[in-house]
């Protein structure tokens, strides 16, 4: 709780809204027209014909007046504007981290750096990678290794930090490779477990793990201000610690981070790596200016800079964080009413719906998150995103394999929709929970191999 120190029940949006946009209002048979021509992949889906878009948080933040203000102030001078150094100046006090290099995303970040430390023979140690990370850590050669605690794999057991990483193992795997991790990484909150947050006590376990085997660690930061908010809520000692000073602990356990502003830093697109080590640092700005821009903008323009600067100090508000944390958990609460299940507990920024309990008539290989889906899409216009056997499965050579699990995620855009919107989304969800015996699953038509995903078309069973 922030300085609204009192007990109403009513998650008060911590904002007045100043400018709106249309929601594309369809009807079923439309819907119906454009799951066919879209070959059943929501990906294929126009946004202008999804009433409530829940396929990502990232890059789907409403900017601040205070953020559309920046994009003015922004100063767009090809080398040291003024919107760097204030950038810099808010993530260095942030983070501790001295070396500042801004990123157009990501997965830029993580291609920079695995381009410099990855290679044939080297193991990348993560509690879990997100999927842009291991695929830019595989891309250079390397093999990404997730040690995630053994809690993230019971999808309805609640546990208060299933983001963590399994610290015996990682001494396990140090003790017998340590010579070939060029780094171990920390992802908070833990996007590919449910959005579930670490714990500072396994930060601290796992900083001083990595110390004595000299190897450095990063944080994978997208998240950090939701994981910020959850240590205050769950961890002792934290209760009474403002979220900028446990953020700023977070960053101290490790010795640099990369992050994609698009979640945390409440812009439509940036990002950026922060380091300790200055050598480093170097190697990485030469990469920098090949593929990204100079090393004041980093493939963004002046704007960007200014309203990420803005972003991340707006993150830390803790009536915002208040808001953002109880107002998942509400869709939770609904939807457990509903009788849907999903990972126990709600992550930070979204909940993720376990479709092999809810339809546990369709196989895996038709596919129950992606029918989960389009019937989400074709009642209500809404738009989750399968994370499961279409997702990650593997299809070779006639054969499949099922992912571990069959999940649907929900994911919630910052500052965009109210607390109507989302009962929306339980009403419809009650309606499909009702009546998911009668669900049928999918046939897959054409599927490329890698991120079959996003160009996989399919057909109802
Ligand atoms: N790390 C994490 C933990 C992420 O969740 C993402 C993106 C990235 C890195 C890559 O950042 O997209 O800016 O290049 N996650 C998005 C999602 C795409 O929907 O969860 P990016």
């Amino acid at each position: 709780m922030g300085r609204m120190d009192w007990a109403w029940k009513t998650i008060i949006e911590p904002f007045k809204i100043k400018s709106v946009e249309p929601l594309g209002f369809t009807t079923r048979s439309e819907r119906e027209t454009v799951l066919r021509d879209g070959g059943y992949n929501l990906f294929n889906v126009p946004a202008d014909k999804v009433l409530i878009d829940l396929l990502t948080d990232s890059g789907t933040s409403a900017m601040s007046a205070e953020q559309w203000a920046g994009i003015m102030r922004g100063d767009e001078s090809y080398a040291g504007a003024r919107s760097f150094f204030r950038l810099q100046e808010v993530i260095r006090s942030l983070t501790g981290y001295r070396e500042v290099i801004p990123v157009h995303q990501g997965r830029a970040a993580e291609r920079i750096l695995f381009q410099i430390i990855g290679g044939a023979g080297k193991t990348v140690i993560a509690n879990s990678h997100f999927d842009t990370t291991r695929a830019n850590v595989e891309v250079s050669g390397a093999e990404a290794l997730d040690l995630p605690v053994a809690e993230a794999h019971q999808i309805d057991q609640p546990a208060d930090f299933k983001g963590n990483m399994d610290t015996l193992a990682l001494e396990a795997a140090l003790k017998e490779r340590g010579k070939d991790v060029p780094v171990v990484i920390m992802t908070v909150t833990n996007n590919s477990v449910g959005g579930q947050p670490v714990s500072m006590h396994n930060l601290r376990e796992v900083s001083e793990i990595c110390r004595h085997y000299k190897i450095p660690l990063l944080l994978d930061c997208a998240r950090f201000a939701e994981n910020a908010y959850f240590i205050k809520l769950r961890e002792p000692g934290y209760a009474k610690r403002p979220v900028a000073d446990i953020a700023r602990e977070m960053f101290s356990y490790a010795q640099g981070c990369m992050m994609s502003a698009k979640k945390d830093a409440l812009v439509n697109m940036g990002g950026f790596l922060a380091l300790n080590d200055k050598e480093l640092a170097k190697k990485a700005r030469e990469v920098l200016i090949v593929g990204e821009g100079f090393t004041t903008y980093g493939g963004l323009a002046g704007r960007d800079l200014e309203a990420m600067a803005i972003g991340l100090q707006e993150i830390l508000e803790e009536e915002y964080l208040s808001y953002r944390i109880r107002s998942i958990a509400y869709l939770a609460d609904g939807l457990r009413r509903a009788q849907v299940p999903f990972i126990e507990p709600p992550g930070g920024h979204g909940v993720y719906v376990d479709a092999k309990r809810m339809l546990p008539h369709i196989p895996p290989e038709q596919y129950p998150g992606q029918a989960l889906i389009c019937e989400l899409y074709r009642t209500g216009g809404i738009r989750g995103v399968e994370i499961g056997s279409l997702m990650f499965g593997r299809r070779r050579d006639g054969r499949f394999e099922p992912a571990a699990m069959e999940l649907v995620r929900l994911a919630v855009p910052r500052r965009v929709y109210t607390q109507s919107h989302i009962d929306f989304v339980i009403e419809v969800f009650a309606d499909l929970a009702a009546r998911a015996a009668s669900l049928r699953g999918l046939r897959l038509l054409e599927a490329s191999e890698h991120l079959a995903h996003f160009t996989a078309r399919l057909e109802p069973i």
